[in-house]
C-alpha cells in the first residue's frame, strides 16, 4: 500500500468522525459512534492502523505520525461532542441517581474505651483523689520481684511451674524456677510494691494497675490473663485503720454507698496480719482481693527499717470490679473481642 492510499483512508475517516460526532445528538448515539471509530477491537482506526503493516518500510514514520494526529482529532471530537451533551442530560441517560441533600447522612461508628480500660481510668481517678499516685511496673519480671522480695519462700505452692509462665527469652534461656533471675509473666502486681520501694525514697502512696498471668483454664470467673490493681501505702505510723478505711472509701466511690465490704483473716507471706476483702454482690460475699500490713520480712529484704516504718498494701482484681459495675456475669466476654458485645458499655 502506498503512503498516499493510507494518508487517504486517514483522511476520510477523520471526515466522516468530525461530520458524524457534530451531529451527535444523544450519549447512547455517541457511545455507539465511540466504538465505531475508537473500539479497542473492530473500531475504524484499529482496522486503518492494520494497513500499517503493508507500507513501504521508509515511509512507516511518516504514516504513524499521520495516524497518531488522526487519532488524536478523532479523541478531542469525541470528547467535544461528550461536553456538547453534558451535565444533566447525561447523567440522567446513564441511570445515575440525583443527589438529594436533604436526606440524613450516613452516621460514623465512633469507637470506645474497652470496659476494661474504662474501668481502669475510673479506679485511677477515685485513687488519685485519695493522694495515691500510678506506676508502672513491667509484665515480664523475674523471680526475685514475683516471690522472693515478697518473702514467698522456694517450696511455696504460688511458686510452682504449673501455676506460672516461665520463660525463656531472647537474651535469658529458660531458667529453674528457684533461680532469682529466672523469668516469668508476674503473676501479680505486688511486684509493683517491691519496685518502687526499691527506687523510691519513704514516704510513698501510690497504685499500679496492670495485667497478670496464671495459667488458668478459662471458664466464667477465671481467665489465663487479668488486672489487678495494687496499692501501697508506707508512711511512719500507717495502721490496719487506714487500710479499712481507704478500701471502705474505695469500694462506696466506685460501686455506690450501699455496697458492704467484709474484712476476711487471711494470710499472705508479704504481709502480717493479711485479710481478704469481700464486697456484697447478688446476695453473695465476692472476694475482690488481698490485703494487709507490709510485713516486716519485706522491709527487711529492702533494707528498710521496719521500726521506723509501717504500710499497707492491696491487690484487687479489675475484671471483677469492672464486671459488678456492668453486670457482666462472664469474665470471657470481656475478651472475645465482640464489639456488639463491647459497644454496649460506654462510659
Ligand atoms: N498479690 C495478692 C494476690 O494476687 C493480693 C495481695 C496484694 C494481698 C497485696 C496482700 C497485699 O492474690
Amino acid at each position: 500500500m502506498s503512503l498516499q492510499n493510507f494518508v487517504d483512508s486517514l483522511d476520510r475517516l477523520l471526515d466522516e468522525a468530525n461530520a458524524t460526532l457534530d451531529a451527535v445528538a444523544s450519549s447512547e448515539q455517541l457511545e455507539a459512534l465511540r466504538v465505531k471509530f475508537v473500539g479497542a477491537k473492530n473500531g475504524a482506526l484499529k482496522s486503518v492502523q492494520k494497513l500499517m503493516g503493508a507500507i513501504e518500510a521508509d515511509h512507516r514514520p511518516a504514516a504513524g505520525k499521520r495516524f497518531n494526529d488522526v487519532r488524536d482529532a478523532i479523541q478531542s471530537a469525541l470528547d467535544s461532542a461528550s461536553e456538547r451533551l453534558g451535565g444533566a442530560g447525561s447523567r440522567r441517560a446513564s441511570n445515575e441517581l440525583p443527589v438529594d441533600p436533604t436526606l440524613p447522612g450516613i452516621r460514623p461508628i465512633l469507637g470506645q474505651l474497652h470496659p476494661i480500660t474504662q474501668t481502669i481510668e475510673h479506679l485511677k481517678d477515685i485513687m488519685g483523689r485519695l493522694g495515691f499516685s500510678i506506676t508502672e511496673g513491667p509484665e515480664i519480671e523475674d523471680t526475685w520481684h514475683n516471690f522472693m522480695a515478697l518473702n514467698i519462700p522456694e517450696d511455696h505452692p504460688a511458686r510452682d511451674p504449673l501455676d506460672n509462665f516461665y520463660l525463656a527469652t531472647a537474651s535469658k534461656q529458660l531458667l529453674s524456677p528457684t533461680d532469682r533471675d529466672a523469668m516469668l509473666l508476674r503473676s501479680q502486681t505486688s511486684t509493683v510494691q517491691i519496685r518502687v520501694m526499691e527506687t523510691q525514697p519513704l514516704p510513698l502512696r501510690i497504685i499500679s494497675l496492670g495485667r497478670v498471668y496464671r495459667p488458668d483454664a478459662p471458664d466464667a470467673t477465671h481467665f489465663p490473663m487479668f488486672h489487678q490493681m495494687e496499692g501501697l501505702w508506707v508512711d511512719k505510723h500507717v495502721t490496719m485503720a487506714q487500710l479499712k478505711s481507704v478500701l471502705r472509701l474505695f469500694a462506696t466511690s466506685y460501686l455506690g454507698n450501699d455496697v458492704h465490704v467484709r474484712f476476711r483473716p487471711s494470710f499472705f507471706p508479704f504481709t502480717e496480719p493479711s485479710v481478704e476483702v469481700d464486697y456484697w454482690w447478688n446476695d453473695n460475699w465476692i472476694e475482690f482481693g488481698g490485703a494487709g500490713m507490709v510485713d516486716p520480712n519485706v522491709f527487711k529484704a529492702l533494707g528498710i527499717d521496719s521500726e521506723e516504718w509501717s504500710g499497707f498494701a492491696f491487690g484487687l482484681g479489675v475484671e471483677r470490679l469492672c464486671m459488678r459495675r456492668f453486670g457482666i456475669v462472664d469474665i470471657r466476654d470481656l475478651y472475645r473481642s465482640d464489639v456488639r458485645f463491647l459497644r454496649q458499655f460506654a462510659s
